[in-house]
């Protein structure tokens, strides 16, 4: 792990966090499921799939901070009322799967991957929880209202803000002032270095969840499940936190490994030499 530096003690969490994941952020705009959405290309089958992904997403995060909400690293951050997105999302989650919508709702692996860490997160180092929180809850309050603009153009919806419950945060009266709050709270958690330290790592990682996220609804929308270019997700990896290191680009759907081209070329070098040795014995019975 990289020793902290200085000058990024001295500074607060908040401006620390920016900073530190302002190079993540623009790998997020960039990646080509939000570049589309900028652009109003966004169809409802893609908008589903990313708020089905968001709901598992948040069901984790929000059963994690309740865990954790009376605990000293997280208490100065809990804004159930004003932040929690796990009601609005049932309620979109109903608007576009139905009422049966939690048997309709799909589960991808790359939700999954998130979602495990949050719940290693939540249960072994609550006090990354900030980071995580930090990148979601402060993301929906800036580019996300963009967001909700585009998709209620581009899919039609009505101006209800039926199907958008998401992006609406109804008791918080100023988004300015509450993300000033927010940051002011996150820069009175007291932590070691070292702990301020993971909690920077653990942003990226938060960020670099979301990016592997976007790209995977990308590949299922574009059906090039093959294609993807590992170097620029190893090179992502690279740039995240350890955790994320340790996802190796060959993970199968199911988390099973593959067989190696190695055991196969070994198993049919064991094959021809019993056949060889079938084959001699055999000659050799035939000549007695
Ligand atoms: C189309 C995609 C996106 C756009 C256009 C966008 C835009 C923005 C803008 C304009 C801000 C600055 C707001 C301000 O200073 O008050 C911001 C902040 C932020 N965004 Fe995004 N964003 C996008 C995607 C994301 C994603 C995918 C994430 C993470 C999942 C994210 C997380 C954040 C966070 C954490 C901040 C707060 C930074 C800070 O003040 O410390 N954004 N975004």
């Amino acid at each position: 792990m990289e020793r902290p530096q200085p000058d990024t003690m001295s500074q607060d969490l908040s401006e620390a966090l920016k900073e530190a994941t302002k190079e993540v952020h623009t790998q997020a705009e960039n990646s080509e499921f939000m570049k589309n959405f900028q652009k109003g290309q966004v169809t409802e089958e893609g908008f589903k799939l990313m708020m089905a992904s968001l709901y598992h997403v948040y069901k984790a995060l929000e059963e994690e901070i309740e865990r954790n909400k009376k605990s000293l690293v997280y208490v100065p951050l809990y804004f159930a009322e004003e932040l929690h997105r796990r009601a609005a999302l049932e309620q979109d989650m109903a608007f576009w799967y139905g009422p049966h919508w939690q048997e309709a709702i799909p589960y991808t692996q790359a939700t999954k991957r998130y979602v495990r860490r949050l719940r290693e997160v939540g249960r072994k180092e609550p006090e990354l929880l900030v980071a995580h929180t930090y990148t979601r809850y402060l993301g929906d309050l800036s580019g996300g209202q963009v967001l909700k603009k585009i998709a209620q153009k581009a899919l039609d919806l009505p101006s209800s803000g039926k199907g958008l419950a998401f992006f609406t945060f109804p008791k918080i009266t100023s988004v300015t002032k509450f993300k000033q709050l927010y940051r002011s709270r996150m820069n009175t958690l007291e932590m070691t270095p070292e702990v301020r330290q993971r909690v920077i790592e653990e942003a990226k990682t938060s960020f670099l969840l979301n990016i592997q996220l976007f790209e995977e609804l990308q590949k299922l929308l574009t059906g090039k499940a093959e294609d993807q270019s590992p170097s620029q997700a190893q090179g992502l990896r690279r740039r995240a936190g350890s955790w994320a290191q340790g996802l190796t680009p060959t993970e199968t759907p199911r988390g099973k490994p593959q067989p190696s081209v190695l055991s196969q070329a070994s198993l049919i070098r064991w094959v021809l030499m019993l056949s060889f040795l079938v084959a001699t014995v055999a000659v050799g019975l035939y000549a007695m």
